[in-house]
């Protein structure tokens, strides 16, 4: 069966085409849209792209060791899964199927604060090694609330993310017809419904979330009786809430680790290393912010000589193969986050999507060093072109 599938989707691009049938179209734009005309998308793609190494020769034959330790946890690879809000809406499961597989795999999986599924559940799949993202809630009481039931759940590594100000405009997602913006988000409109109908596979998968959208982390929290939508309390929330001094705030009240999620500026790095955050991840959410950002790969060398040689940096955004995993390495990253192709994985190919997006990347990052004939990362780093 694997064998099948990797003759049938042996890169993470033959995925998405397939994923992109089985979802509906406002469902695929939640997962695949940036923002505005989509230019921080294709400007990650295109500097990935431009990143070369050139090989150096007569290394004999190796097995590269792509063991990593990360924040003093040995992962298995250099990667892991990023937050992705609402995965079970992408497809039904998603959450709990790649939290297993990223244990079983010996990877962190991230569990999004508004996520489908709950804290515990999901910490029950992780085994120890799981990670949180904190949207950081405007009411400190919730936020306690959500890191007691992080840490009570085993969470490893608390992500607190920093770069949704606001939320962004996702017009793709309104030209799909998803209810963003609108009064109630969680109605379904007759261009929805139409939508669902003629993806009959995702549609009967759906049915157990019994048309209703979950929010189980927040749902606890929202005011009973309420006529509001919960996407509203959550928007309320969540949306602009994170300040300098509120990273302090969760700096002293989580003992555990911390990753401050979105830093594009070598100042910003500055101030969450004094503030005291165990690592940054440089992210522009994968394009889905703000339309004008670089491409995240072209700041990471600064971010990497603000914060000095060893402090713990892990990078996403746009990493679509384990050559696209070796660029960030290379560049100054310790560790990686993939977004997007593990939910191409799920939605293509069902519950061990996941497993077959960590296979690809795996066997790609093993034949890339080879090709390289780079048998570490300091070696890696040497074949660079600059
Ligand atoms: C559908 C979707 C939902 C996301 N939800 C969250 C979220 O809840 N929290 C968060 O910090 N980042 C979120 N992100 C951003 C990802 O964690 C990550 O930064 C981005 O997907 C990386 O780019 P890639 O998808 O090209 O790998 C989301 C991304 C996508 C595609």
């Amino acid at each position: 069966m694997t064998d099948n599938l990797m003759s049938k989707y042996p890169r993470i691009q033959d995925l998405e085409p397939v994923a992109s049938k089985k979802i509906p179209p406002f469902i695929h734009a939640y997962l695949e849209a940036g923002t505005g005309s989509g230019n921080t998308m294709a400007r990650n793609r295109r500097a990935l792209d431009e990143i070369t190494f050139t090989p150096e020769l007569m290394h004999g034959r190796f097995e590269p060791d792509l063991q990593t330790n990360l924040l003093g946890q040995e992962y298995a690879m250099p990667f892991g899964v990023a937050p992705i809000g609402l995965s079970s809406l992408i497809w039904p499961s998603s959450e709990q199927n790649l939290a297993a597989m990223a244990a079983r795999l010996n990877i962190p999986y991230t569990l999004s604060t508004v996520a489908g599924a709950s804290i515990e559940d999901i910490g029950k799949q992780s085994n120890g090694l799981g990670w949180f993202q904190l949207y950081p809630p405007h009411n400190r009481e919730i936020m306690n609330s959500l890191l007691n039931r992080a840490e009570n759940a085993g969470m490893r590594v608390l992500v607190v993310t920093g770069d949704v100000p606001s939320p962004s405009r996702r017009e793709d997602m309104r030209k799909a017809g998803a209810p963003i913006g609108s009064r109630n988000s969680t109605k379904i409109t007759s261009k929805i419904f139409f939508q669902i109908l003629r993806h009959p596979g995702w549609a009967l998968a759906s049915l157990k979330l019994k048309g209703k959208l979950r929010f189980k982390n927040m749902e606890p929290y929202a005011p009973k009786n309420s006529s509001k939508p919960i996407s509203t309390f959550i928007g309320e929330q969540l949306n602009g809430s994170l300040t300098w001094d509120y990273l302090s705030e969760i700096r002293s009240c989580w003992k555990g680790k911390i990753l401050l999620k979105g830093v594009l500026r070598a100042s910003d790095a500055i101030k969450a290393v004094e503030v005291g955050v165990d690592g940054i991840v440089v992210s522009n959410h994968g394009g889905r912010q703000f339309d004008g950002n670089p491409a995240s790969i072209s700041v990471l060398p600064s971010v990497r000589q603000a914060v000095g040689a060893k402090f713990p940096l892990v990078f996403d955004s746009g990493i679509r193969s384990g050559l696209d995993i070796l660029r960030a390495l290379a560049l100054g990253a310790n560790f990686v986050l993939v977004g997007r192709p593990f939910l191409y994985g799920i939605a293509a190919i069902g519950a061990e999507g996941g497993d077959h997006v960590a296979k690809i990347l795996k066997e790609e990052i093993s034949n890339a060093l080879v090709q390289i004939g780079a048998k570490n990362i300091p070696e890696l780093r040497q074949r660079l072109n600059l």
